[in-house]
This record gives structure tokens, sequence and C-alpha cells, in this order.
């Protein structure tokens, strides 16, 4: 195949194979905000989307495809050419479980439980050995793939170091990398060994332009590359100076996809589970959230909001119903596992205290639908997103979106943590809490039950609106456009 001109890379593809019972693979479109955001975005771009196999039915795919890209033949993709790197699953393993999503995922999302973790060992040394291994082996395939001068869109912290191992293959390319989760602040970066927290900033600055969801992640980095590594900072500018290579930072809000939200959520198969979904609430009151079943969303602590919204406030019992979806995700990590568990506890206990013959307090579902997720979000009188930190949180933009497609509705209250990235653009008309304090999310979550009916549509209006101000097409857009030379 030719080479390209333009490459994205990233642990999930736009696409996952499984294989079916009769012995055939069949595809599927990958899940995730980093996903879902780039997957219409790259369309027409003619690019090439470099992309890790995550399991065996991802191998075999790849090993069908001599020339390394898929064929996709049949699948609209957009044009879309994917490479699927086929690493070893060992390798793989230790890269994406233990270092991208144990040590990095917790360090940028501030999870650890200090007193017991982190440690770093000469396990930990063996697992990094591995994330070199597996982000030199993208570096390789990029560089084999880009043709003269193209530009090459790194996404997220699985592959930190991508930038600079493949500047030292490819000294020709334009480099950036995007970062969808946000950045630790200095004191917490520095958990990291010292040698570790300074190849990673390093890896980051292989590229000419580093992209971050939220004006706060990019100056936290700024920081740490300040504190850690000594380099030239430059916040007026927004520069970084190391080594005797500048590396600009930059702010790119990846907003909601309204055209494809809309459509998606008016078909048959959403109308159908939206009956279902009124079937059960009755005339009451929602409260919806729906997220990864993820340490950072702090499932918890939103269902204890909702414990004490019953227990303090009567007049609310038989009246309201929170509607939970919880879909699985990492689950070859122990912590995810018992996050998992902890959540249905709780969930029971509220079930158990409050639940009577005729009114369930709490809807809780640990499966994915996006039909269904997108059916709550029309039914949606609340929605809590209460995350303990995010990168930006695509729901809290998705919601108001979709909830203004039933007209008479009336919109969406939305509870909205301030440490999720997407505050900085909807602050303004969300109610903010503080996600460690329970008591504020339980007096938020009542102030929003109970919010003037006008007030809150023409809240839900103006949400929508700073949701969509950067679609995904012009946010990938505006990711090329910062790597012009
Ligand atoms: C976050 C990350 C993405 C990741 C997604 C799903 O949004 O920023 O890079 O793809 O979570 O996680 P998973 O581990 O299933 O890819």
């Amino acid at each position: 195949p030719p080479p390209a001109g333009v490459l994205v890379a990233s642990n999930r593809g736009p696409v996952s194979f499984s294989l079916e019972d009769d012995g055939t693979l069949t595809v599927r479109r990958g899940g995730g905000g980093l996903v879902s955001g780039l997957s219409t975005a790259g369309q027409g771009t003619g690019a090439v989307w470099v992309c890790s196999a995550l399991g065996e039915p991802d191998r075999t795919a790849t090993r069908a495809a001599p020339s390394g890209r898929l064929d996709l033949a049949g699948h609209d993709t957009g044009g879309l050419a994917v490479r699927m790197l086929d690493i070893d699953p060992g390798t793989f393993a230790r890269a994406y479980n233990a270092i991208a999503n144990s040590t990095l995922w917790f360090v940028h999302h501030l999870l650890y439980d200090t007193p017991s973790k982190p440690v770093f060992d000469a396990r930990f040394r063996r697992e990094w050995a591995s994330y070199e291994a597996y982000n030199q082996a993208f570096a390789e395939a990029l560089a084999e793939e880009a043709a003269e001068g193209a530009k090459v869109v790194v996404q997220d912290y699985h592959l930190t170091l991508v930038p600079v191992l493949l500047r030292r293959l490819r000294p020709d390319l334009r480099i950036g990398h995007f970062a969808h989760t946000p950045w630790a602040p200095p004191d917490y970066f520095r958990l990291l060994p010292d040698d570790i927290a300074r190849y990673v900033l390093e890896g980051v600055l292989g590229a000419d332009h580093a992209g971050f969801h939220s004006r706060r992640w990019a100056l936290a980095f700024l920081d740490c590359c300040a504190d850690v590594l000594g380099a030239a900072v430059d916040r007026d500018a927004m520069t970084v100076t190391h080594a005797g290579h500048v590396t600009e930072i930059g702010v790119h809000a990846l907003g909601a996809d309204a055209e494809f939200l809309r459509e998606r959520a008016s078909r048959a198969d959403v109308d159908t589970r939206l009956a279902g979904l009124r079937e059960a609430v009755g005339d009451r009151r929602v409260i919806v959230r729906v997220d990864r079943t993820e340490l950072s969303k702090n499932i918890v602590r939103g269902l204890l909001a909702y414990r004490e919204l019953l227990r303090t406030r009567p007049e609310w019992l038989g009246r309201v119903v929170h509607v939970a979806f919880a879909y699985p995700s990492r689950h070859d990590l122990p912590e995810y596992r018992e996050y998992t568990a902890a959540v249905q506890r709780v969930a029971k206990e509220i079930d158990d205290e409050f639940g009577t013959g005729d009114w369930q307090p709490l809807i809780l579902h640990v499966n994915d639908d996006f039909p269904r997720s997108l059916a709550a979000y029309r039914l949606a009188d609340v929605a809590l997103v209460n995350p303990i930190r995010d990168g930006m949180n695509l729901v809290a933009k998705e919601v108001p979106v979709v909830s203004l497609l039933d007209e008479g509705h009336g919109g969406c209250a939305l509870v909205l943590s301030r440490e999720a990235g997407a505050c900085e653009e909807l602050g303004e008309d969300a109610i903010v809490i503080n996600p460690f304090d329970v008591s504020q999310t339980t007096e938020a979550l009542h102030e929003a039950l109970t919010m003037d009916t006008t007030d809150r549509l023409q809240r839900t209006k103006r949400l929508a609106a700073a949701a969509v101000a950067l679609n995904p097409q012009q946010w990938f857009l505006e990711q090329l456009d910062a790597l012009d030379a």
C-alpha cells in the first residue's frame, strides 16, 4: 500500500473483531470517547489508523492481512485504513494493564491509596520494559507507513513514548500527541520514579504539538515540564523547549457529535428502549448516569448521594428513580472488578432500604447497550456526572444535545463535577459539585430535581450549544492544522 500523509495512532482502534460460534470473524465499532470522536473525524482524510490487536480475534484478523492493513471491505469506515499491531500478548498485557491502565491512569486521575500503593519494584521495571517495547512497536509501524513529511497524531497515555521514539526513526515527520486524560499536577506526578517521570514527559515532548482537552490539564503538563525536567516553559506562548526542540501546547476541547447523536437517538431501537424505561419509571422524576464502571467515575459516591437524598428528603420517596448504567471496563484489573462489586453492593443496599412493591428506587445495569443509554438521555430530568477527575467526559456533553430531541420534554438539569474537563465549558449552566462531597451532591440533586422548568430548558439549550462548539471533525482538523510547519 502507498505511504500515508496522515496517520493516527491509538491503543484501541476504530474496529474490533469477535469470533462467532461458526468460526467466522465479525467486526464491530470500538468503544470509548477517544474512538467515537476519532472514527467520524478521520473519515475522508485518507488517514491510516495504527492500533493494537486487543484480543485473539483481532490477532487472527491481523495475521490474515499480509500488508499489515486490514481488509475492511463491506464495512463503512469512511475510507480509513486500519493497521492493527499483533504485539506479543504478554508484552501487550503488561503495557496495557500494568503500566497504562494502572500506573499512568492512576497517576493522572489521582487514584492511588498512597499508604499501600504504588510500589515501584523489580516487577514494575519488567512491566515498564514491556511498555517501552509496545511503544517502540507503534513507532516502527508508523515509521513504515508514513510518507515523507507526513502528519502523525498519537493519542493518549498508552503511547506517551511514541513521539520521541518515532522522531528518532523519522525526523522528517510532523508529530502530535493528544492526551484524553487529565494531566497530574507535579506533586502527584512525582510519585513516579524519577527516571520514568522524566521519560514520560520527554516522550510527549518528542512531539511538535501536544494537545489537551482543557486549559487546566495543559497547564499541569507545563508545570511538570518545568518542575521535573527543568525545561524552558513559556506559559504565554504555550511552548516547552527541551533538548533543543520546541513543543507547542494546545487546548482542543472535543465536543459532542450532534449530527450523529440526533440521528442515532431517533432510531427505532432507541424508541423501543425508551418505551421500556418509561414503563419502569412511570411518571416519576428520573436521575440518569452513564459510565464505564471506572474508578475515576465516582459511581459509589454518586449512589451514596442518592441514598442521602432519600434519607434526608422523604418527599422524594416513591417520586424519583435513579437510572444508572455502569458498563464493564478493564476487568483484567482486580481494582476494577472490586469496584464493580462495590457499586452493586451499594445499589442493593439502596434497594433493600427503600424499595417497595410498586417503587424500584434504583435501576442499575452493568452491561453495555448504547441505544439504551441514548434512551435514558431522552428520558432524564437530571444527569449526574460526578467524576473524581476526568479528561473531558462526553456524557456531560451528549445528554443536553439528546435531551432536546423530544419537544415538550423540557431539557435536563446537569449536576457536574468541577474536576471534569467538560466543566471548563459547561460550568456556568450546570450545578457544579466537589465530587468528594456527598452531601453537596445530595443538595445538588435536590436542586436539579426542583429546578424551574423554564430555567431548566434555557440552561439545557445553552449547555447543548457549548457541548457542540467543536465537533469531532473540527477537533481532529485542529490537531492536524497545529502540525503545519
Ligand atoms: C478513556 C481513554 C481511552 C480509552 C477509553 C476506554 O476514554 O482515554 O484511551 O480507549 O477510556 O478504555 P479502554 O481501556 O477500554 O480502551
